[in-house]
């Protein structure tokens, strides 16, 4: 399992491969990403909109995380595992922020992920205060989504992309481990990974950044709702589920299932 200081030494531009994160919510989704050979594990708080059926990320609370975080653990991944926090998390009061981050630790996280930059500059003191390691995430930021208006491109202007390069350098000169980069133009997405001496973790951020991130369910075809842009489905696993349900219900109405080979023998002389 690589540790919080291996990934914040890995950068593209000192020849290392490039970071791979997936999300997982629970034990099957856990064994099969780890069994991919991914770098790093998100649980994300996309749990909320993908796995709870939430309009958005602001419905998940720590509680849900924490037990998330438990069922990702039990499948032991050997994968560093990353826990967001959620909204509302670490936007209270510091010593809050310590107890929720270290609630996700004791589930099974080895780090923690939250949302902004200078705004959280303190949040992100204490906890690496308390020995928790933090990664970053900037630009489209989902659980701002009611301040920004909706998930739009985030750091269009100059002006805009100037503040999360500054925030970026922030995160890591206060000690962040990486940092995520979602939803901004691919140049931005280049500049702030050449400013930076931190692992940038692109989604919709262009090809230039040191490594990349889907949501699981949005790279196997088990979403419910059209993927966004940036999204690669490399499987289509909601309809070959759904064909394999239905053909399952086929069998049983059809009296083709359970066959001989699916059923338990009688034992000699049971109701002769
Ligand atoms: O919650 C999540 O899945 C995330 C990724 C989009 C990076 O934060």
């Amino acid at each position: 399992m690589l540790g919080a200081p291996t990934i914040r030494a890995r950068k593209r531009r000192h020849g290392d491969a490039p970071l791979v994160m997936v999300t997982a919510y629970d034990e099957p989704g856990a064994r099969l990403v780890a069994a991919a050979g991914v770098d790093l594990i998100l649980v994300g708080d996309s749990l909320a909109n993908v796995v709870l059926g939430h309009e958005n990320t602001l419905h998940v609370t720590v509680e849900e995380m924490c037990h998330h975080v438990r069922a990702v653990a039990a499948a032991k991944p050997s994968v560093h595992v990353v826990a967001d926090m959620p909204w509302l998390s670490y936007h209270v009061g510091v010593g809050d922020s310590v107890r929720n981050a270290a609630a996700l630790i004791r589930s099974g996280a080895n780090s923690v992920k939250l949302e902004g930059g200078r705004v959280r500059r303190d949040v992100v003191r204490a906890l690496l205060a308390a020995e928790i390691p933090v990664m970053g995430h900037l630009g489209l930021t989902p659980q701002s989504v009611m301040m920004l208006g909706g998930f739009k491109v985030q750091a269009k202007t100059h002006e805009a992309a100037k503040l999360l390069i500054e925030d970026a350098q922030l995160l890591q000169d206060e000690g962040v481990f990486a940092v995520v980069i979602e939803g901004v133009p691919s140049v931005v997405g280049k500049i702030v990974t050449e400013a930076i001496d931190i692992p940038t973790i692109g989604i919709g951020a262009g090809p230039d950044t040191d490594g990349q991130v889907l949501v699981f369910h949005d790279l196997l075809g088990l979403g419910n709702r059209a993927p966004a842009k940036f999204v690669r489905q490399y499987a289509d696993l909601g309809s070959e589920i759904t064909k394999a349900i239905g053909r399952f219900a086929q069998d049983v109405r059809s009296g083709g299932f359970p066959d001989e080979s699916e059923a338990y023998a009688n034992p000699e002389g049971l109701f002769d």
